[in-house]
Parts: structure tokens; C-alpha cells; sequence
């Protein structure tokens, strides 16, 4: 069973005195042995969160790159600045970065290769839309979103992907899934994972993202396929952040 692991993404929110905070915080806190941590904070704060969370559990992570390497892409980051300031993770098609900024999955795809390139983990979303879901095609979206990518990797690139099931109704919508809703669609995506690779199915964490709290998500993480959890709103504050945390523990 993969290493459970509790990212927070932080979305386009936070400051500097919140990095301080969580900084300060993590290095006091009393974390379970098993756990990993992370932080997907925005792109000015990383440097500075690299120093605040040094001597902490928690990794460090970008919220999306750019698909080439370096060049005149006005605005764009990429994986390899990520690297340089210290981050070891980045998500890879957020369904915002799909929705709000037109990423298909050619395009989730291709930041994927890149962040493989340089070492980065790529942390690839997945999640239907609630007409998706009411139209029976809910599951059908995941596993294809999850095959765009997959299967155009090889085996060994695969083998380092980390999965998060993001279902976009239940995303900033205050409205989670049940336990159950999501542990079925992650049993998927395990069996999907299985027909590559027995030894890839155990060993990808399969995270759960959206509206995941400090009371909800111990019933969410009791899940035989939940690894873990991609928080939102909740990784804005600290207490509730370590309350998930310890229940993942
Ligand atoms: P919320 O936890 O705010 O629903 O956000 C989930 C998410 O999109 C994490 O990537």
C-alpha cells in the first residue's frame, strides 16, 4: 500500500505570513510516522515556503508548468525553475487548469512528460463533471482523462505518477463525495492501473480532492483505495490542514 500523502493546494490564495504560519506549524507539529505532506503554493511564494518548510516533513510542490522547456512563453514557469526553487511535485491537469485555462489532454499530457523530464511527481487530476456524473458517464471521463496519459508513457514513467481523483462537483462546492461514490471511481482507476501492471496499481497513491475537511476526511481516507487527499479550502488553515493530517495517519 503506497505511503499515504495529504497535499494541500492552495490555489491562487495565501501570503507570505501564511507560509511563515504553516512553516512554524509543521515544523512543531507531531505528525503521524506514515504520512507524507505537501504544499502546492503559488509560484511567488515557493522560494520562500522552500525556506520555511525546510527542516519540516512537507514537500513542495508548483500548481502547474509549462509544457517546453525554456524560451519566449511570456508568463509561463517551467519544470525546471520548479526544481531550482526546491519543489519535488507539481499538479498536472487541475480541473481549473482544464476548465478555466482550455488544458485538453494533449496538454495535460505533455506537462506530464516534462515534469517526468526533470524529476518532478507529477500529481495528474482527474474528475467528471456533475452532468457527466447525472449522465451515467462519470467513471467512463476518469478512466479515459487517466488513459490520455498513461498510456502514452512508459512503463517506468507510469511507475512515478501520483493520481488525484477530483470530482469537479465536489470541488469548492462544500459538497463531497461519500466515502463510498469516491472509493468506487478510485477502485477503478486501481483496476485500470492493474491492467498495465499488478506492481503499478499498488504502488501509484490515489489521492481524493474535493471539499475534504477536518470532518470528513478520516471516513474518506478509511478507504481501502484512498491514499490520500488533494485539500483545497481546507489547507488555507492550518488547524484544519494537521486535523486531516493526523486522520490520514
Ligand atoms: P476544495 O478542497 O476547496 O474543494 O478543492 C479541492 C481541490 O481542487 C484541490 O486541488
Amino acid at each position: 500500500m503506497p505511503t499515504p500523502l495529504i497535499a494541500g493546494n492552495w490555489k491562487m490564495n495565501g501570503s507570505l505570513n501564511l507560509v511563515e504560519s504553516f512553516g512554524q506549524a509543521l515544523a512543531d507539529a507531531d505528525l503521524p510516522s506514515r504520512l507524507e505532506v505537501a504544499l502546492m503554493v503559488p509560484f511567488p511564494y515557493l522560494e520562500p515556503a522552500a525556506r520555511a518548510l525546510a527542516g519540516t516533513r512537507a514537500a513542495l510542490g508548483g500548481q502547474t508548468l509549462s509544457d517546453q522547456p525554456s524560451g519566449a512563453f511570456t508568463g509561463e514557469v517551467s519544470g525546471e525553475m520548479l526544481r531550482d526553487v526546491g519543489a519535488r511535485l507539481v499538479l498536472v491537469g487541475h480541473s481549473e487548469r482544464r476548465t478555466l485555462f482550455g488544458e485538453d489532454d494533449a496538454a495535460v499530457l505533455a506537462r506530464v512528460r516534462r515534469a517526468l523530464d526533470v524529476g518532478l511527481t507529477p500529481v495528474l487530476c482527474l474528475g467528471e463533471t456533475l452532468e457527466e456524473r447525472d449522465a451515467g458517464r462519470g467513471e467512463a471521463v476518469v478512466i479515459g482523462q487517466l488513459e490520455a496519459v498513461a498510456d502514452a508513457l512508459e512503463a517506468d514513467q507510469r511507475s512515478r505518477l501520483v493520481i488525484a481523483y477530483e470530482p469537479v462537483w465536489a470541488i469548492g462546492t462544500g459538497r463531497t463525495a461519500s466515502p463510498e461514490q469516491a472509493q468506487s471511481v478510485h477502485a477503478a482507476i486501481r483496476r485500470r492501473l492493474a491492467t498495465y501492471d499488478d506492481a503499478l496499481a499498488e504502488r501509484v497513491p490515489l489521492l481524493y480532492g474535493g471539499s475534504m475537511k477536518a470532518d470528513n476526511a478520516a471516513d474518506l481516507l478509511a478507504q481501502p483505495d484512498i491514499d490520500g487527499g488533494l485539500v483545497g479550502g481546507a489547507s488555507l488553515k492550518i488547524d484544519d490542514f494537521l486535523a486531516i493530517c493526523q486522520s490520514a495517519g
